[in-house]
């Protein structure tokens, strides 16, 4: 495979930009690669500058759930930015999504929109400690809630590949109201409640998480979480940004039946554009600038051509067959890569359209299982898979996705490149 194109790109890029990226993992240092550039992508396929092409399972970290450049929603975007890219001023496209938000999650009586994830959470977090009048945030180990300084404890993603459980730049004090306890240990909750749940403001979890890879909830945790937080006083704060939208239409929640407090969405609600968004209980909401004193605000929130990507986006997601037929492929491919790896010493962790291949021959049910993953292997298993044209996420603790974009023939080109990967 000829990738000279990617690397005098990827040379250019580090002179100007720190490690060439705009994002830590994006630059392929947990696989030992030099990462791709790409020009264009349509389906499940990137194509990159040197014309090679991938068929894609990080889709853009789960933001194409209808594939990439889906005709609907680039019509609508192309018809929007005709009238305009930014006002500043209010416009009709975000009462829409509010509008389809509250349809698909209930529980988000009122919504603000945002650019990411990270704002998003930083700003229900923020919420729960005015609504609350409390400071402690409780997180779990290996979920990742986006950069902002106080959450940077002990988290998943990219963060899981710093030295330590914390990042440089982040005074102490920062950190000082943030707890991570492991995921799905109910009796260390159990613990930190009797003894703390009184200072608790809010939990803050991935109800699925995905950003250790993905790790599913056991032995009703979530519920337990919810119990522990109503008798505490405290929120729980469900963050979506990852399962909104991926796991049904109404996400996690709606799929183990849990209200949270507050939510955070981000990735599938922007249709590919900067937006995310958090909402909740209307009288936790109504503490938020300008009806209340909790202040948040943004120069671009609520942009028209986010707006617009994100309510095509969910009309498509709309469709009385949508989630089924996704799940009839899912399920599928899931129990054909299951045989395919069954002698192999990897775990298939999966739910609905997204996966981690653990390597490891013990179960992974949290952030410690998941660090027993065999990464030199799992190095040889990207490059592996890059080798036959196939695009995974590039670290061993990330989550993989599918679309409705992938076909059979495609889905089949994967599990045979993983027969065939020792
Ligand atoms: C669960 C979760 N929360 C928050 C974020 C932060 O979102 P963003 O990268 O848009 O800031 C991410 C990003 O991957 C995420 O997976």
């Amino acid at each position: 495979m000829n990738r000279t194109n990617s690397i005098q790109a990827y040379k250019e890029a580090v002179q100007y930009i720190p490690g060439g990226v705009n994002s830590p993992v994006r630059a392929l240092r947990s696989v030992d690669e030099s990462p791709l550039f790409i020009q264009k992508a349509r389906n499940a396929w990137l194509t990159d500058i040197d014309g090679n092409r991938y068929s894609d399972y990080c889709l853009s970290w789960g933001v194409f759930i209808l594939g990439h450049a889906h005709p609907a929603v680039n019509r609508a975007v192309h018809k929007a930015i005709g009238h305009g890219t930014s006002y500043g001023i209010p416009s009709l496209p975000e009462t829409e999504l509010a509008k389809l938000v509250n349809r698909h999650f209930p529980s988000m009586e009122k919504v603000r929109f945002v650019n990411s994830g990270t704002e998003a959470v930083m700003s229900a977090v923020r919420l729960a400690r005015g609504f609350t009048g409390r400071n402690l945030i409780v997180k779990f180990d290996g979920c990742y809630h986006g950069h902002a300084d106080h959450l940077l404890v002990s988290a998943g993603s990219g963060a899981a590949s710093l030295p330590t459980s914390f990042s440089a730049g982040v005074p102490k004090g920062f950190t000082a109201h943030t707890v991570s306890l492991p995921f799905n240990d109910r009796k260390a909750v159990s613990r930190f409640f009797r003894e703390r749940g009184k200072g608790v403001a809010a939990v803050i979890v991935e109800p699925v998480p995905a950003n250790m890879g993905v790790v599913l909830p056991q032995n009703d945790f979530l519920q337990h979480l919810r119990t522990l937080t109503k008798q505490a006083d405290s929120l729980l704060i469900f963050d979506e940004v990852i399962t909104g939208f991926r796991l049904s239409i109404g996400g996690a929640q709606q799929k183990w039946e849990i209200v949270p407090d507050l939510t955070t969405l981000g990735k599938i609600i922007g249709g590919g554009f900067p937006a995310a968004a958090f909402g909740g209980r209307s009288d936790i909401m109504a503490l938020l600038a300008p009806d209340g004193p909790v202040y948040q605000a943004g120069t671009l929130s609520g942009n028209p051509i986010a707006m617009t990507a994100g309510i095509e986006t969910i009309n498509q997601l709309s469709h009385p067959d949508f989630y089924t037929d996704l799940a009839q492929k899912t399920t599928w491919f899931f129990n054909a890569l299951a045989d395919d790896i069954a002698h192999k010493d990897i775990r298939l962790n999966q739910t609905d359209s997204m996966f981690t291949l653990f390597f490891t021959g013990e179960s992974v049910n949290s952030f410690a299982d998941a660090k027993r993953t065999d990464t030199e292997r799992f190095k040889r298993f990207f490059k592996h898979m890059l080798s036959r044209n196939i695009y995974i996420s590039p670290s061993p603790f990330e989550a993989n996705f599918l679309s409705s974009a992938h076909t059979e023939k495609e889905l089949c080109h994967f599990l045979k490149a993983i027969k065939d990967f020792e």
